[in-house]
């Protein structure tokens, strides 16, 4: 298995995870290709078939402490595929994704997780901050 950075050539194979119906495959792809700067496809391939796939949103935050580039990254659309999992893959994706959180200086990763992929994000590299709040309509 390989975890590579992946790009608008995958957008097939991102949008078959994410369950995107086949006529909106052209806009996702279109939607992957506009958004190349700030949501990385991070996929994990066997045999040059992809088998999960993990975003990373890099996202800027406002200027200050003396810095006019402080950038933050969220990871979100977590997804191996069933037949794949148990197998190291999520652990692999979100390895990857840490390690290019640290290239680029990230001032942290954040992620809103699903309800039983806490204890997962938790096992990898994750902690609950008392400082992160979340607001959701009632
Ligand atoms: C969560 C998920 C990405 C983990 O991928 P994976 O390749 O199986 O991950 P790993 O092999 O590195 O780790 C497996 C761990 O994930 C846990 N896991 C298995 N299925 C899961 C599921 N449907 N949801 C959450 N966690 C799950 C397992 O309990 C396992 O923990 P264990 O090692 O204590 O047994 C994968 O289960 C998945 O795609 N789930 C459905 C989508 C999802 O929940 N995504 C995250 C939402 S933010």
């Amino acid at each position: 298995m390989i975890v590579r950075i992946g790009g608008v050539a995958d957008a097939a194979a991102l949008a078959e995870l994410r369950d995107i119906e086949a006529h909106q495959v052209a806009a996702f792809t279109e939607w992957v290709a506009d958004h190349a700067e700030t949501y990385l496809p991070f996929v994990a391939e066997v045999d040059g078939k992809i088998i999960g796939a993990a975003w990373l949103l890099v996202a800027e935050r406002v200027p200050g402490n003396g810095s006019l580039e402080r950038r933050y990254g969220d990871v979100q659309s977590v997804m191996v595929r069933e037949e794949h999992r148990n197998q190291g893959v999520g652990a692999a994706l979100m390895a990857a994704i840490l390690a290019e959180a640290r290239a680029r200086d990230l001032l942290h990763v954040t992620v809103h997780s699903g309800r039983r992929a806490v204890d997962f994000y938790l096992r990898n590299g994750f902690s609950h901050h008392r400082q992160l709040l979340l607001w959701e309509p009632a």
